[in-house]
């Protein structure tokens, strides 16, 4: 499998928690009740897949090979993808901090959970496209193929190493339940 294929992979499964993010934060609007949780639960899986076990391979690995080979590493592109996983984490960061006032009882925190809901998701949404479609390409065009099994034994490191053994398995699991508490 290519590097940009497990990359692919693992954003399926971060879609499908924006997509119970994107439903929990409607009934939120339309007064129905989310339990706080949710988003907590949510913040986590963002936290420990979309920013551990996935951006870490994008930063720590994929963008930095495609900088050796010639594409700039700020700027341009991958500039613009590392700004955004900033933006993601700062969404993150406020979905936490609201969902909790919304635990502790502050119902105007409804409001703050929905904004940096929607906040995280239109930003992701759009962030996944632009990688699928121009940078994942471009990193398949200038990565050459004796390069391949490097940067996936990179990939298998960060799992093993950084991330931890079993952590990946347990966010598919944190999605799945996410996804299955939306759905009602
Ligand atoms: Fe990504």
């Amino acid at each position: 499998m290519k590097a940009t294929e497990i990359l692919m992979a693992e954003h399926e499964v971060i879609q499908r928690v924006i997509g119970s993010l994107e439903a929990a934060a409607i009934m939120l609007e339309n007064g129905q009740y989310v339990r706080p949780g949710f988003f907590t639960d949510a913040a986590d899986f963002i936290k420990g897949f979309a920013d551990g076990c996935h951006h870490v391979k994008e930063e720590q690995v994929l963008f930095r090979t495609m900088e050796q080979y010639g594409v700039p590493g700020q700027g341009g592109p991958v500039g613009v993808m590392l700004f955004e996983h900033e933006q993601g984490r700062q969404f993150t960061r406020g979905i936490r901090a609201a969902a909790q006032k919304l635990a502790a009882g502050d119902v105007s925190a409804r409001e703050a959970v929905v904004q940096n809901t929607r906040g995280y998701t239109a930003l992701l949404r759009q962030h996944i496209l632009k990688e699928n479609n121009v940078l994942f390409p471009m990193a398949d065009q200038v990565i050459p193929v004796s390069e391949h099994d490097r940067v996936f034994e990179s990939f298998e490191h960060i799992e093993h190493e950084e991330t931890g053994e079993g952590v990946h398995e347990k966010y598919l699991a944190l999605a799945e339940a996410l996804e299955k508490e939306a759905r009602g």
